[in-house]
This record gives C-alpha cells, sequence and structure tokens, in this order.
C-alpha cells in the first residue's frame, strides 16, 4: 500500500458520492413507446425461466373483474417452445412474409389460461398481457401477444388443464419497429418500410369522442 492505494480509492468513493447521480428514466410512456409486438427474435439470447416468473408476477398486482383472478398461467421454454412455435401464426397483414423468420423464432412463451368461463375473462385477459408486457420492456425484454393458434392444439402439447386464450411470445426483439401517426380514416394496417416496420396509431384528437 506504499502509493496510499487504499486512501486513494476512499477519495475516490466520497467524490462519486458527492456527484448528482445519474438516473434512468422508466417512465410510463417510454415503456408503452418500447413496447411494440415483436415478430422476431434474437436466437442466441436465451429467455430464463426467473425471467418469465417476474413477467407472471406483475398478475399479482393487476385489476380483475370482481377480483375473480381466473387466469393461470404457464411459462413455455427449452424443447416446449420450439414445439410451440409452429402452432402460432404471426404476422397476418403481410402474408408474404415469413414470421418468425427462420433462425429468429421466439424460445420463450407464457401461455395465459382461464380456469373459468365467464363476462369479463377476455378483459381481464388483456389487463394482464398488457401489464405483462411492460414488465418484459422493464427488464430489457420484448414481445408479442398472440390470438391465432389452435385451442385444442395448444392445450394438448402442453398438457394444460384450462383452456388457452392467449399467448405472448417473449424474447430480446430483433425487429425495427416504428410508429406512424395516422388519421382515423387512413389503412391501420401495419407494413414494411425497407428494413423497419410500422405500426400505424391514429392520432389522439381522432381517438377522441366530441
Ligand atoms: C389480443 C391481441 C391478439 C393478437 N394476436 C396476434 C397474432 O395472433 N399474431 C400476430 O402476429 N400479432 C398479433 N397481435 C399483435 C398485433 O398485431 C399488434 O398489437 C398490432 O399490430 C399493433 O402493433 P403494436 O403492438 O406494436 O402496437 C395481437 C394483439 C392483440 C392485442
Amino acid at each position: 500500500m506504499a502509493d496510499n492505494y487504499l486512501g486513494r480509492k476512499m477519495e475516490e468513493y466520497f467524490a462519486e458520492k458527492g456527484r448528482p447521480q445519474k438516473r434512468y428514466k422508466v417512465s410510463l410512456t417510454s415503456l408503452l413507446a418500447k413496447n411494440r409486438s415483436h415478430r422476431a427474435y434474437d436466437a442466441s439470447f436465451k429467455v430464463r425461466e426467473e425471467q418469465l416468473l417476474q413477467i407472471i408476477g406483475v398478475n399479482r398486482l393487476v385489476a380483475s373483474a370482481r377480483n375473480q383472478q381466473v387466469l393461470r398461467f404457464r411459462p413455455v421454454l427449452g424443447e416446449e417452445a420450439a414445439q410451440l412455435v409452429p402452432k402460432v401464426r404471426l404476422g397476418g397483414a403481410l402474408p408474404e412474409m415469413h414470421f418468425p423468420p427462420v433462425g429468429e423464432e421466439p424460445n420463450a412463451f407464457i401461455v395465459i389460461c382461464s380456469e373459468k368461463e365467464g363476462r369479463y375473462v377476455d378483459i381481464d385477459t388483456g389487463i394482464s398481457a398488457q401489464s405483462m408486457l411492460l414488465r418484459a420492456v422493464e427488464l430489457g425484454l420484448n414481445g408479442i401477444c398472440i390470438a391465432a393458434f389452435d385451442r385444442v392444439e395448444v392445450r394438448n402439447l402442453l398438457h394444460l388443464p384450462c383452456e388457452p386464450l392467449l399467448i405472448l411470445a417473449i424474447g430480446r426483439g430483433a425487429e425495427q419497429v416504428e410508429i406512424a401517426e395516422i388519421g382515423a380514416e387512413e389503412s391501420h394496417d401495419y407494413y414494411r418500410r425497407g428494413e423497419k416496420h410500422i405500426v400505424p396509431k391514429v392520432r389522439v384528437e381522432d381517438l377522441i369522442i366530441k
């Protein structure tokens, strides 16, 4: 310690402490903006079970009709995820493209099921799905809601004890997605501009009932 190593480290520590902290701003608006649907994923990034459990964990905090909490969640990883890929249909508005592209398939899913039928189950499902996708974005991941799948096939494949309603793919998105503002009368179909995936969203003035 001839060069007063510890003394210098202490000085550096206190200098750092006095400095205003750089804060990483995570606002709801930034999470919503990043929360774009991805149909291609970085296959070298393997989603971990613990990440899926953290995402599913938001369901302890969300609203539920009559607080019945009828939804159940099945994490899907590994070989099961590979078997689920061909059972889901992505990018119906772009039939000329093949989604997911070969080699960019998602390697993790959460299947949302309901224990009971009921008038508000779909509403609960929407609240749950969006909350989980926002948590995924907060964890640096991406996802997509998938309703285009055969419920019987998926139920059998995963030996589900209850009805699958919606599937979330989760992973590190490999798409460039941009929002384009549109008027309510313009086409709502998503499209490609070069490598970019463009998602039209109706401008706020056109959403308001006057
Ligand atoms: C309930 C629901 C079901 C969906 N099902 C599918 C699907 O089966 N396949 C698909 O490619 N995208 C599906 N999507 C994703 C939508 O196409 C996507 O949300 C829309 O294009 C807008 O893009 P954004 O999520 O980036 O805002 C679904 C979205 C929702 C909310």
